[in-house]
């Protein structure tokens, strides 16, 4: 028997304003889609920017339904629109914000299991690493170098 350890790294940034211009330049039209998220059952809003290889920038925000499980993230939103529109591009960072109605959200909120899952395919899929960036509305932002530090132990279609 052996006890082994699981290692991530993150990167922490003390605001917005410490990221490279472009990626501060993704969080912000991340934060333009979070205010046109339709999040009127949780009041918590979410917007995400993905930015390709070809630089086209695709965005998403959380889609929710009366039927509450038949909302979507917009991590998701954002991911399966860039694979719908740009199948045969490589997905180089997300960066996602989130707010709330209820109080302000200072602290990075993670993609949730989900989400993780489904970048996970997509990182899979194009065989190299995406970069995640996460924040609430104002505050700290956290970096991944890949969804594998937030989704260690993943599962993928080689187990199939
Ligand atoms: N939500 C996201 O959009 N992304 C996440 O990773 C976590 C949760 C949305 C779903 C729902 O509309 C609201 O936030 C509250 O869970």
């Amino acid at each position: 028997m052996k006890k082994l350890q699981v290692n991530s790294t993150y990167i922490l940034f003390d605001s917005i304003d410490e990221l490279d211009k472009d990626i501060q330049h993704l969080m912000n039209i991340a934060i333009e889609a979070r205010k046109k998220a339709y999040a009127p059952y949780s009041k918590f809003s979410v917007g995400a920017a993905i930015i390709l290889d070809n630089n086209q920038i695709v965005t998403g925000n959380n889609q929710e339904n009366a039927a509450f499980p038949s909302g979507m993230c917009a991590e998701r939103v954002a991911i399966y629109s860039a694979g719908a529109e740009f199948p045969n591009n490589t997905i180089k960072s997300i960066a996602i914000s989130a707010s709330s109605l209820k109080q302000k959200v200072s602290q990075p909120v993670a993609p949730c299991g989900a989400c993780r899952q489904s970048i996970a395919e997509y990182e899979f899929r194009q065989k190299s690493p995406i970069e995640i960036y996460f924040m609430g509305e104002l505050g700290n932002v956290i970096k991944v170098n890949s969804l594998k530090d937030l989704l260690p132990f993943g599962f993928d279609s080689s187990f199939l």
